[in-house]
């Protein structure tokens, strides 16, 4: 979200103190106001005279309601509706609303529409979203949206949230130094795709079978190929993305597109970036014409926030304030998240710049979702979530699945013979080492937009805090912390040193980590990353492990006597090979920022209460990659010319330290192929191109390449003495044309086995929709020749002819 470069980092600050400070005396004399009652329109009972306003009728369709409302409305008013913080229009019983709320993983305060108070001191933190995304688990990913709007639903309920929640981020995962990559579900476009549509599902899905209603409204965001924040003085208020059609539409385009059409999102963000020269909140073929033509939007459109200012002030796109709010009207954006629209839209419809009838499109997408919401059909504690309240955020269920979601996600990816589990039993001393184990808000990942969001809004903050508790400004939103010490220490008796006296570890205290380790039977070092080396504008250059933490991991290794089991907790990939090779290290598990039960699923792992079966969502590259490889390259495939390396699993053939999908468990898994067909014919009629000359590949839409459809039969296997999840992974070589990848994931089935049992798995593949690849054009084709799938080792060759 909204943010601001950090050259500016001490002014910000000090401005922040500032505002704090009058933030408090505003608080503390008016805390009696805080607000306990949702905000809604159409309140007939207080004021029965709505009951005759034709948008206040439910018993008339969504559309008619929304054309009548946009029918009363003056310009003036109508402009109201373009922002995120929303007027009121108190002559029609229509109140102020706030849009921007965000649940990227859990009800969270960055944005003014959700707020934690003495009644909702904090709701369920579930791990940050590229640990969830390693879960593999699409069943996972529905139940934590679902889990999330219900938490949502009961805060608003009570006047603390709103319904508009702008969440998901589904940028694909692109470089490792991104600081946002940890809010991401990875690299790969169909993981990303999958993520995105059941989290969206779980947060909008209404339980009375009534499609079109909203529980609450999602945001898929930040459309399009943003992925760079603030690298080595090039930030995301100023970066043209220079990206292929290609690279376009198989990579940045894909998760975007399942979100709209499969996951039927009520709203996609643009970001703050430009896409081959045109700011995306300004570009009509990517707003109207894909999102709203392509795939049919059924939401609105919203720019990130101050995006349209961005596009004005910083990226000098246009001549005129004026003229820059047309043209994004234009280009499809319906609301905006910052004040621009609210400031220069009237000028710009009487300057001719824009027509009053694209004011009306956009409001009535905005009303439109609204009326999804129930916003307009009176008391929502009448409605279907009335009932919700604070009993209903932070309940035992929803914080145990918190806890199942870190546990489903943690990725073993080392463990030597004897190492792990640990016997909680045979362990009398177990020596917790490193600046992450006892941590808590670092657990939860990125959550500095708000500080910065209240630099950029002070206006906003002023306006908001009036009426607000202070606890809105305390971090505190999880319901409560289980730290990886305090996980440990529920089992086995605990000796605890930092080690470092935080995660930059300027001087790592080496002799007493080592005096430590030697007196225990067994070691864990939690090391790794917080938010002050990445984060929302803070992208890295070194994927090293910071400062002293690779001496002290060494040293205290060393010196060792039992296993030592090196944690690593970070959002992105870590260049951790000395501690892949050295022997002494007998275990690395890497956790994310594992939300608010992180410290207990890391136990329940450790002590093999819980088989691991997580897999890395991404890879991880050496620190030689990013020393090679600028960020600013978009390019996903790789040019033998200049040596460019290409990027992910699908393209780059490099070392790597770790390889998207690693991840091991205590148990070992076996696949076995049952059936699948060697030879799949793409019926051609004699008119088709391809059937008198010779093709390398015919296209996906074809009508020919309908319903080729096979299914893949698997045996798979849990050989292993422990019960364990497992999931199977279906990559495709397909044949070299188009420049196509290397291989690609076709399809993920996460599985539960107990030990020594096996199941028949299935897999259904459509040869022309899941084994095409897109041309350089950017339409997917088919190749024809030898394809090869892959499940583990397990290779099968087939071939696609005419
Ligand atoms: C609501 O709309 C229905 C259908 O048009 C109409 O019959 C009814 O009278 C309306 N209710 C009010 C209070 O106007
Ligand atoms: C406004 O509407 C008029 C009449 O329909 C049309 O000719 C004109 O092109 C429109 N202007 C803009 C900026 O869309
Ligand atoms: C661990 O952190 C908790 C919570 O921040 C704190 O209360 C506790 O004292 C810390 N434990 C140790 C051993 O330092
Ligand atoms: C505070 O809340 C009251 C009642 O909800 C409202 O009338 C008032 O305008 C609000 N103040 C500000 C500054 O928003
Ligand atoms: C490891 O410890 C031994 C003594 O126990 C010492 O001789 C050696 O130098 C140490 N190696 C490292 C890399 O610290
Ligand atoms: C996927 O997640 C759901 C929800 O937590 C869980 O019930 C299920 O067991 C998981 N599936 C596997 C195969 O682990």
């Amino acid at each position: 979200m909204a943010s601001i470069s950090s050259q500016n980092r001490v002014p910000e600050v000090s401005v922040f103190l500032f505002v704090c400070l009058i933030c408090l005396l505003f608080s503390f004399s008016h805390v009696v106001l805080a607000q306990s009652s949702p905000v809604f329109a159409c309140d007939v009972v207080s004021n029965p005279s709505l009951a005759s306003l034709g948008f206040c009728n439910t018993s008339l369709g969504a559309s008619d309601r929304v054309v009548d409302l946009v029918k009363r409305l003056t310009l003036q008013e109508k402009i109201l509706f373009l922002v995120n913080n929303a007027g009121s229009v108190s002559r029609l019983g229509i109140p102020k609303y706030e849009w921007w709320s965000e649940a990227l993983h859990g009800v969270s305060y960055v944005g003014p529409g959700t707020r934690f108070s003495s009644v909702v001191a904090g709701a369920t933190s579930f791990p940050q979203v590229i640990l969830t995304a390693a879960s593999f688990n699409t069943s996972l990913f529905e139940a934590i949206g679902k889990v999330v709007s219900t938490e949502a639903r009961a805060m608003y309920n009570v006047g603390l949230a709103g319904l508009t929640y702008w969440s998901p981020n589904i940028n694909i995962f692109r470089d490792p130094r991104w600081g946002r990559g940890q809010e991401t579900p990875g690299e790969d476009p169909l993981l990303s795709s999958k993520y995105g549509s059941g989290y969206v599902r779980g947060l909008q899905q209404r339980d009375d079978g009534n499609a079109d209603g909203l529980k609450v409204a999602a945001c898929c965001k930040h459309y399009t190929a943003y992925d760079v924040d603030n690298w080595k003085g090039v930030d995301r208020y100023h970066f043209n993305a220079v990206v292929t059609k290609q690279d376009m539409d198989d990579t940045f385009q894909p998760p975007f597109k399942s979100c709209v059409v499969d996951g039927n999102v009520a709203s996609v963000m643009c970001s703050y970036n430009k896409v081959n020269g045109i700011p995306t909140c300004a570009d009509p073929d990517l707003l109207s014409g894909v999102i709203r033509g392509e795939w049919k939007l059924n939401g609105y459109i919203v720019t990130d926030c101050d995006s349209i200012d961005v596009l004005y002030n910083s990226q000098h796109y246009t001549k005129t304030p004026e003229e820059a709010a047309a043209k994004s009207i234009l280009a499809g954006v319906d609301l905006n998240c910052g004040s621009f629209l609210g400031q220069h839209t009237e000028a710009a419809v009487k300057a001719g710049l824009v027509n009053e009838s694209a004011i009306d499109k956009a409001v009535s997408n905005n009303f439109a979702t609204l009326m999804r919401l129930g916003f307009f059909d009176g008391d929502p504690r009448k409605q279907l979530y009335g009932k919700l309240g604070p009993k209903d955020v932070c309940s035992a269920e929803n914080q145990e699945l918190a806890r199942e979601a870190a546990r489903q996600g943690i990725v073993l990816l080392k463990n030597t013979a004897g190492s792990l589990p640990l016997s909680p039993t045979a362990i009398k001393n177990l020596a917790v080492i490193g600046p992450n184990s006892n941590v808590t808000k670092t657990m939860i990942g990125n959550y500095e937009g708000k500080l910065l969001y209240f630099i950029r809004f002070p206006s906003d903050y002023f306006r908001c805090s009036s009426n607000q508790s202070v606890k809105r400004y305390d971090s505190g939103t999880p319901c409560k912390y289980t730290t990886p010490l305090q996980g440990l220490a529920a089992s086995v008796a605990t000796t605890y040193l930092p080690g470092c006296s935080n995660v930059a570890c300027g001087t790592a205290q080496v002799a007493d980590a080592q005096k430590m380790a030697a007196a225990a039977d067994a070691t864990v070092l939690v090391m790794g990353a917080d938010q002050s080396i990445e984060a929302e504008s803070r992208d890295r250059v070194s994927i090293l492990l910071p400062g002293q933490q690779q001496l002290l991991i060494t040293a205290v290794a060393n010196a060792s006597t039992g296993p030592v089991i090196l944690v690593i907790m970070s959002g992105g990939g870590m260049d951790v090979s000395f501690a892949k090779t050295n022997d002494k290290i007998t275990s690395i598990l890497w956790v994310g920022y594992p939300g608010e039960a992180g410290g207990a699923a890391i136990a329940d792992i450790i002590f093999g209460s819980y088989n691991p079966s997580g897999r890395l969502p991404m890879t991880w590259y050496p620190q030689s990659y990013v020393d090679n490889v600028p960020m600013t390259n978009m390019n996903m495939r790789p040019d033998p010319s200049s040596g460019y390396p290409g990027r992910t699993y699908r393209f780059y053939t490099g070392e790597t330290v770790y390889s998207f999908g690693d991840g091991l468990s205590y148990s070992q898994f076996s696949h076995k192929l049952i059936q699948a067909p060697r030879l799949v014919s793409v019926p051609l009629e004699e008119s088709h191109v391809c059937y008198s000359s010779e093709c390398k590949s015919v296209a996906a839409s074809d009508q020919t390449c309908q319903n080729l459809n096979f299914d893949m039969h698997l045996r798979i296997k849990n050989s292993g003495t422990m019960s364990g999840s497992h999931t199977v992974f279906l990559f495709s070589a397909p044949p070299s044309v188009h420049n196509s990848p290397q291989k690609h994931l076709v399809g993920f089935e996460k599985i539960f086995l107990h030990a020594q049992t096996d199941r028949h798995v299935i897999f259904k593949v459509d040869v022309c929709k899941d084994l095409s690849v897109v041309d350089e054009l950017g339409s997917r084709k088919v190749a024809l020749g030898k394809h090869v799938l892959h499940i583990g080792s397990l290779k099968h060759s087939f071939t696609v002819r005419i």
